[in-house]
């Protein structure tokens, strides 16, 4: 088989990285190699994302350069995939005619098909909504300690603000037994983590026979042998289920750490938003969660500056933070999506200059909340598991790695502990991470 080698850039969210990491193994079969020098490939992948305009531009202005590339070397392939993919289709080979494949993110597993075709010359855009049957594990996953497995993909929420449903298409479950054999696969390769994968991962299961749902998998997960732990990300308020918390209390191998999307803290924006609770619903989940599982954290999303929010709706935002005690939240302006139901409201847009005070606000309590839930830790021993040993420019030679309630512990070491569990005594609150000390 003549060997070529391929490049992938992947944007977005730890989904793509996953595709990422199955068209490389898809692809290894056909005859290609990874490389990691763009220069060099004879085929050029951009896995995009299109939660925000900024991700969606950062797409096109990096095929822009290899569009260029292409000029000089004519053989080379590019494939524009990933959510723009889904949602652009064919205009993307107006705006991009250097282009050869455009691969919507249901389509994934047809890549060494269509490989084979763009490699005789054709120009094809595959963005059907019928999910291309995944076969066998076909993934070449990068050594590490940290394996990340999708059990479930696509949205059936339509909150307003968000085009996830228009790209990754309607909930579906994988097969449980190409997902108990991946997790299998990469223990044996020896990942020491797994983090289980889904837009929604509650509404794993539901179309697949009773009783096979996240409570489920997660006990089958747990019951293989070896050290090891499990994650999950991310939760609706509103699914979680009891069984599910059931399970990170009883199962060593499920970890305290919860993902849940609060998006406001105010009431008549969550319904603006299409989200299924109010502030008093998801304070009661939060409370329910911390009273049941001891040292849980539970970390969020919050969207700054959505259609029509007022400085008063705002100010609930921050309240929520504080008030829920939030170990950390990831956070954003919002940013209009075509299609999406929120875009069509422009009379209500947020102004930029107030949207970017807004999120400077919403980072200032985040970082608060972050440092006061790190502190809480101090002076006690915590299980770490080490994901990276480095030797800094002053000499000092540090172990990293994170607690089962998903904390950033540095530990100076003079050997390199990756993928080794270690007991550590903190000694130190930072805002985004821990120090410590092997105990
Ligand atoms: N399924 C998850 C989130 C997926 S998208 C959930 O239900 O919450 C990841 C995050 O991107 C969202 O939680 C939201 O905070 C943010 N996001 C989505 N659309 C956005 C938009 N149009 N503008 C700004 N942030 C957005
Ligand atoms: Fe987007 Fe809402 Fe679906 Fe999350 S639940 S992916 S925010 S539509
Ligand atoms: Fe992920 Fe971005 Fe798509 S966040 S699901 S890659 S729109």
């Amino acid at each position: 088989m003549e060997n070529k080698k391929v490049y992938i850039e992947t944007l977005g969210c730890q989904m793509n990285k996953s595709d990422a990491e199955r068209m490389y193994g898809m692809l290894e079969h056909i005859g290609y190699t990874q490389t990691e020098n763009p220069k060099e490939a004879d085929m050029l992948i951009i896995n995009t994302c299109s939660i925000r305009q900024l991700s969606e531009d950062k797409a096109y202005s990096q095929i822009g350069v290899w569009g260029k590339q292409k000029k000089s070397n004519p053989n080379l392939k590019i494939v524009f995939a990933g959510c723009v993919a889904q949602q652009g289709g064919k205009s993307i080979l107006k705006r991009a005619p250097y282009v050869d494949l455009v691969l919507g993110t249901q389509r994934l597993y047809e890549l060494p098909n269509l490989v084979k075709r763009i490699e005789q010359g054709e120009k094809i855009v595959s963005i059907d909504e019928k999910p291309y049957e995944e076969s066998d594990i076909q993934i070449n996953r990068v050594k590490g300690v940290n394996a990340w497995i999708p059990i479930m993909e696509g949205c059936n929420n339509f909150c307003t603000y968000c085009i996830v449903p228009y790209t990754r298409g309607r909930e579906r479950s994988r097969k449980p037994e190409l997902i108990l054999a991946e997790v299998k696969k990469a223990l044996s390769e020896g990942f020491k983590e797994i983090t289980l994968l889904g837009q929604n991962v509650d509404s794993f299961g539901k179309d697949l026979p009773d009783g096979q749902n996240l409570a489920w998998l997660l006990r089958k997960i747990n019951a293989i042998e070896g050290k090891f732990r499990v994650r999950f990300v991310t939760n609706y308020p509103t699914d979680i289920t009891d069984e599910v918390i059931d399970t990170v209390i009883e199962l060593d191998k499920v970890c305290e750490y919860f993902h849940i999307p609060m998006q406001s803290g105010d009431d008549y924006v969550l319904k603006k938003m299409n989200r299924r609770y109010d502030y008093a619903t998801y304070k009661k989940i939060c409370d329910h969660i911390r009273s049941r599982v001891k040292d849980v954290t539970i970390t969020s999303d919050f969207i700054a500056g959505f259609p029509g929010e007022t400085e008063e709706q705002f100010e609930n935002t921050l309240k929520a933070m504080t008030e829920l005690e939030l170990d950390y939240s990831n956070t954003a302006a919002y940013s209009p999506r075509e299609k999406t139901v929120a875009a069509k409201w422009v009379d209500l847009y947020i102004p930029e200059e107030v949207k970017t005070e807004r999120l400077a606000r919403l980072n200032e309590h985040n970082r608060a909340c972050c440092l006061a839930s790190n502190k809480k830790y101090l002076g006690r021993e915590m299980e770490v598991l080490v994901e990276n040993f480095e030797v800094r420019k002053n000499g000092d030679k540090v172990i990293t790695g994170r607690t089962r309630n998903n904390k950033i512990v540095h530990i100076p070491c003079d050997r390199d502990l990756t993928g080794e569990f270690v007991n550590v005594k903190i000694t130190n609150a930072k805002t985004w991470y821990l120090n410590g000390e092997l105990a």
